[in-house]
């Protein structure tokens, strides 16, 4: 019996599938998807490709956006097991640590933007855009100013999945079924100049959006404004990427405020978008980032919030104990795992490689597919991107999101081993960061085939 076998008890796919249909609750699921057929299960991976049920695919999303150094690695596991066996756990409350942690916290303080010295641990970026939360209206109760409550966001945000971070989404079909409302959170328009720019230029776009953050400000009192979240590139909702100069004018406007900017780089943190940060891409600093998926590559969850100098002061002056903690935050082997992945991005020039080579690359041969008829925008900042798909290229009219078309290519292309992912009439590439010009170019291939597939199902009605 292999060691697979032997984890789950000799059990055939057809067992598991059952047990994992009659007792596995799935994130971000249909019900009726779990009754009407088997889940796909994934047992492998190796590279940037995963294999299951005898099916190889080449996962141009590095799973949720995350697996960024590839999957497989064997120096990953062998970290894994050595700082296993060496600490298998201990917590880092009270004043506690562990070396890996320690390590971790230093390194990340030397490659963050300058002044982000301090790290709170967390394990998913949902908990550490909560920790922000509470860390926010900590700051401003250390200040004296408690009436600075309301966090500003963005439609088309996506910051997590926990009850605070929910209510932070643009997204209203996140919030409907939970009931959820939160009336310090106040939302303005994304930067999003495809969807809504009309006939303006991508920068007067960005200007107006920015502007409307500041009359946001304004109108609500910049006295009630504790902070404002930005996802650098708004991933989830579709890879929208910040017209230039749109970012920097933000920052000024938070700092003209005394409104605290927090920089969620879940997705784009860790070398995304061809820097270590997005902050570096797009020409901002941020007062407070979080980080996770990058951060070890998937391998093991552990997140990050880290803190910049001036916000540290005041959170950590006087005796006020901060009231937050995860049992597992600062884990030894997760920490561990989290220092070797930036080793490898290090040792590989994998970053630079992004911004240098892989990057314009990806850009240039996704521009193809501008030429389908279904494709009204390419989008692409490193190796992220968004394919956005219209019924009128002219007047970028969208297709009601009921009829699937999104969803129809993506499936067209999986029949073709490709995994991208579509998002609403957008469809989002995120590729691990080893990917080759050689699987670029199967990509951009597979898509064409799949654009034109569907192109032809909507022509024969
Ligand atoms: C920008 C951003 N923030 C936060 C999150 C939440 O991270 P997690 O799923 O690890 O809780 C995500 C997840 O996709 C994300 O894309």
């Amino acid at each position: 019996m292999d060691q697979e076998t032997s984890m789950t008890d000799g059990k055939t796919l057809e067992e598991l599938q059952a047990l994992d249909q009659a007792h596995h609750m799935h994130p971000f699921t249909a019900a009726s998807a779990m009754r009407d057929a088997p889940p796909f299960v994934v047992d492998s991976a190796e590279g940037a490709y995963i294999s299951g049920q005898g099916i190889r695919l080449l996962d141009m999303m590095a799973g949720l956006g995350c697996v960024n150094v590839g999957y497989g690695r064997k120096e990953l596991a062998e970290t894994a097991q050595k700082a296993m066996e060496a600490l298998s756990y201990y917590h880092s409350f009270s004043a506690v640590s562990n070396p890996t942690a320690a390590a971790l916290a230093g390194r990340l303080a030397d490659i963050a933007p300058d002044g982000m010295n301090k790290v709170f641990f967390a394990n998913s970026g949902s908990e550490a855009n909560e920790t922000v939360l509470k860390l926010i209206n900590f700051y401003w109760r250390k200040k004296g100013q408690p009436e600075k409550r309301i966090i500003l966001t963005r439609d088309y945000a996506y910051h997590g999945s926990t009850i605070a971070t929910t209510a932070l989404n643009g997204n209203a079909a996140m919030l409907e079924p939970f009931g959820i409302a939160n009336e310090d959170i106040v939302r303005v328009a994304s930067p999003f100049w495809f969807r809504h720019g009309g006939d303006m230029s991508p920068e007067d776009f960005g200007k107006a959006a920015a502007q409307a953050v500041e009359d946001k400000i304004l109108e609500l009192g910049a006295e009630n404004v504790a902070a404002m979240f930005i996802e650098p590139v708004q991933g989830t909702m579709g890879a929208i990427i910040p017209p230039k100069g749109y970012l920097p004018e933000v920052e000024r406007i938070c700092r003209a405020h005394d409104v605290l900017l927090v920089a969620d780089e879940v997705v784009t943190g860790l070398g995304r978008t061809g820097h270590w940060f997005a902050q570096e891409t797009f020409g901002f600093k941020a007062d407070i980032m979080t980080l996770a998926k990058g951060l070890s590559s998937g391998y093991l969850p552990i997140s990050a919030a880290m803190v910049h100098d001036s916000v540290a002061e005041v959170l950590e002056s006087g005796e006020h104990v901060f009231q937050h903690g995860f049992t597992t935050s600062a884990h030894p082997v997760a920490a561990a795992v989290a220092l070797k992945n930036i080793d490898i991005l290090e040792d590989e020039n994998l970053i630079e490689k992004i911004r240098k080579d892989t990057g314009p690359y990806f850009l240039k041969k996704l521009k193809e597919l501008e030429a389908c008829q279904l494709v009204g925008e390419v989008r692409a900042c490193g190796l992220f991107a968004g394919i956005e798909l219209v019924r009128d290229k002219a007047t970028r009219e969208q297709y009601p999101l009921e009829a699937g078309i999104c969803e129809h290519v993506g499936q067209a292309a999986l029949m073709r081993g490709l995994i991208i992912r579509p998002c609403g009439n957008v469809l989002v590439l995120c590729p691990p960061f080893i990917i080759n010009h050689a699987e670029i170019d199967f990509t951009v291939d597979v898509m064409k085939q799949a654009l034109d597939e569907i192109q032809a199902a909507i022509d024969a009605g």
